[in-house]
């Protein structure tokens, strides 16, 4: 497995490969790899001949008072876990590379952008809009594998996809979580052992709230209420927000009916988790 920083080096790559017939994968990823990483660069293998894993931790999908100077860092490791997946190269460009002389294109979705995250991480989408596209611009994938984990995410890259017509099909794969069910995250190395602990409250929560769907509740509020109560009942929990929307294009719901994405955020410590679960009713 080759691992390729300079965006010319992976274009002729890929124009090799495509000149052979061969059909590209794409995972992007900012690096610090897990399992949750690992199930989207197996799938991109299994069903692509060439799989592409970009690692860029993106400067400017970063608030000013966020962590992209601390973001874990480990790129040999990533290299291991990113070949036992199936990753076929490794693109990991510096922010020079990507933004000579710094950015000044933007892609930006609007709409399902100004919700959930987006409103708690002004810029973050138009951001992560921006590096997507020039991944896909320079790797031409004809599939790219997001995680559920950051449902906006996927249905923003969707959006955009859809808006400007580019040529590749986005699959969304499910969340994956450490046994005791913490949604895995990069960012999970920052608790310490009492926030770890204490942010299991989350997907607890959030199960507690679909076992109560699946018994028959259908009101929004009292799901809402139940999770606000849940949550700040933990000390070390601070909420962003919690959200009940329509699973496909993140629409306000008068109920719980159809696909119903139960979103959240929460602070412990310094760290924001996010977190959230599909029902379909
Ligand atoms: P990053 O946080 O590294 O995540 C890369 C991909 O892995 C995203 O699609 C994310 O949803 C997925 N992922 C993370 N944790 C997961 C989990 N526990 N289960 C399943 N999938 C998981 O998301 C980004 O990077 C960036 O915003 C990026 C899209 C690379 C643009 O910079």
């Amino acid at each position: 497995m080759r691992v390729i920083e300079k965006i010319e080096d992976v274009k002729a790559l890929i124009k090799e490969q495509k000149s052979m017939g061969k059909t590209i994968g794409l995972v992007p990823t900012m690096g610090y790899l897990h399992q949750g990483h690992a199930s989207l660069i197996e799938k991109c293998s299994q069903s692509n001949d060439f799989s592409v894993v970009s690692i860029f931790v993106n400067p400017i999908q970063f608030g000013a008072n966020e962590d992209f100077g601390t973001y874990p860092r480990d790129i040999e490791r990533d290299c291991g876990l990113a070949q036992a997946a199936g990753a076929d190269v490794i693109f990991a460009p510096s922010a020079e590379e990507m933004y000579p002389g710094g950015c000044g294109t933007f892609v930006e979705v609007q709409g399902v952008t100004e919700k959930l995250c987006g409103r708690s991480r002004p810029g973050h989408f138009r951001g992560v809009t921006t590096v997507v596209a020039k991944l896909f611009n320079i790797v031409e994938p004809d599939n790219a594998y997001f995680g559920q984990k950051d449902a906006q995410q996927a249905i923003v890259i969707k959006k955009m996809t859809r808006d400007l017509n580019m040529n590749v099909r986005i699959i969304t794969c499910p969340i994956i979580r450490e046994e005791d069910g913490l949604a895995m995250s990069s960012r999970n190395v920052y608790l310490n052992a009492e926030q770890r602990a204490a942010a299991l409250v989350l997907s607890r929560s959030l199960f507690n709230a679909r076992d109560m769907i699946q018994k028959g509740e259908r009101s929004k509020h009292n799901i809402i209420e139940y999770l606000t109560r849940s949550i700040s009942a933990e000390r070390l929990a601070d909420i962003d927000y919690i959200s009940i929307l329509d699973a496909t294009g993140l629409e306000e719901i008068p109920m719980i009916e159809g696909q119903v994405l139960i979103a959240a955020a929460v602070k412990f410590g310094g760290t924001r988790l996010i977190d959230n679960i599909m029902v379909e009713v």
